[in-house]
């Protein structure tokens, strides 16, 4: 069998800084566990408009549908704000999830132990938490017909479209059961069905996919704004969410945000199987290129690790090694070292971001 194939694009700001983290982890599994990757770095964001004139070239594009998963760190910045739309770097990003058509988008919330204190919620409330968010991500209220800025009688409507399809949401459903079956066996499904007709569509099908293929897995529905509620409320009560674009951006972000810092949060976006059974793939952290500490060794590398280890889980079925770089990571939160992200006002000393890797890779070690 060949080695597992990444496309790494770091990308612009922090991008690179965090990356480098993560090509130190990948050279420690080839070391340490004889674990090859075949690894390939191409440009994406401003540093593509840089080079190609363009935020994804196209022969980055064709990689990108080859390759087994592609690790993202993060576009954009100010240099690149005056650039017409067509060529920001955003573009090369929607671009990638689009063309490789990466329906479901997972967003852990998930709460380590050390870092209970920092939520803003109580700490017996986040201690502990493990929620999985998947959102959809390809279609619905961004993306449906019509949408525009039209004239109508003396002024002006705005208007953009609800439009889920029954397979659109079969699909999603199935990911969110599929995740489900890996973790807690639980699925709580959230819409609007009670004013929205895409909602009532969204539960039904939810539902028909559970009794049809996943009837060992636990079923709810909930209201999203009762979700949203329940959340902040109760956040343990969930194993697996699964929602609509919209809510599922929303909610993604407040649940995120239950659990401390931008600079801890991975994500993954999937999409169908490859001939090889692997799903199409996506991995990169939650935040952006970060301009405001770029080039200063400050940024915390942990989101884009945890991407990597989602990369080692749901694109390489190497769980236990996931977990291996998870627990490293909880490990060294408990020792106390902190990037300056997860730090109170006047704490103690932050470390740089290669002293964060250099602290986790030591982790690494110690588990062998
Ligand atoms: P941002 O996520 O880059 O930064 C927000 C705040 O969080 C900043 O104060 C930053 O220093 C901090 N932060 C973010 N990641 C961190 C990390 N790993 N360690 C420590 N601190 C961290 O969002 P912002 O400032 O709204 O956007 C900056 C640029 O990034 C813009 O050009 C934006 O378009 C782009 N962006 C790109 C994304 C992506 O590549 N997926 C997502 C969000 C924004
Ligand atoms: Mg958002």
């Amino acid at each position: 069998m060949s080695n597992p194939s990444l496309l790494i694009l770091a990308g612009d700001g922090i991008g690179p800084e965090v990356m480098g983290q993560v090509i130190r982890i990948i050279d420690w599994f080839g070391d340490k566990r004889s674990i090859t990757f075949d690894v390939t770095e191409d440009l994406v964001g401003g540093i593509a408009y840089d080079k190609h004139g363009v935020p994804l070239h196209d022969d980055t594009m064709e990689r990108a549908q080859q390759v087994d998963a592609v690790l993202l760190g993060a576009v954009g910045g100010p240099k690149y704000d005056d650039l017409d739309f067509s060529v920001k770097p955003e573009r090369g990003l929607l671009r990638l999830r689009k063309e490789m058509d990466l329906y479901a988008n997972l967003r852990p919330a998930q709460c380590f132990d050390a870092l209970a204190d920092f939520s803003s919620l109580k700490k017996e409330v986040v201690a502990g938490l493990d929620i999985m968010i998947v959102r959809e991500l390809t279609s619905g209220i961004y993306f449906g017909e019509p949408r525009g800025i039209f004239e109508e009688g003396n002024e002006r409507v705005g208007i953009n479209t609800q439009r889920y399809t029954e397979s659109e949401i079969d699909r999603v459903a199935r990911s969110a059961f599929e995740l489900a079956r890996r973790r807690g066996n639980k699925v709580c499904s959230m819409e609007k069905a009670n004013v929205m007709e895409s909602g009532i569509l969204w539960r039904e099908v939810v539902q028909k996919v559970h009794d049809e293929d996943y009837p060992d897995v636990e079923l709810s529905h909930m209201y999203a704004d009762t979700g949203a509620m329940q959340l902040c409320r109760w956040p343990k009560q969930f194993d697996v969410i699964v929602t609509d674009n919209l809510f599922g951006d929303l909610l993604s972000d407040a649940a995120a945000m239950l659990t401390g810092s931008l600079g801890m949060l991975p994500s993954a976006s999937l999409g169908a199987p490859m001939a090889n059974g692997r799903p199409k793939a996506l991995y990169e952290p939650v935040h952006g290129s970060a301009p405001d500490i770029a080039g200063q060794e400050k940024a915390n590398p942990i989101a884009c690790i945890l991407s990597f280890a989602m990369a080692l889980r749901y694109s390489f079925d190497m769980g236990d090694d996931a977990k291996r770089v998870e627990d490293a990571v909880e490990k060294v939160l408990s020792d106390g070292v902190r990037t300056g992200d997860l730090m109170q006002a006047g704490e103690g000393k932050a470390v740089t971001t290669v002293q964060m890797g250099n602290a986790i890779i030591d982790a690494l070690n110690t588990s062998l």
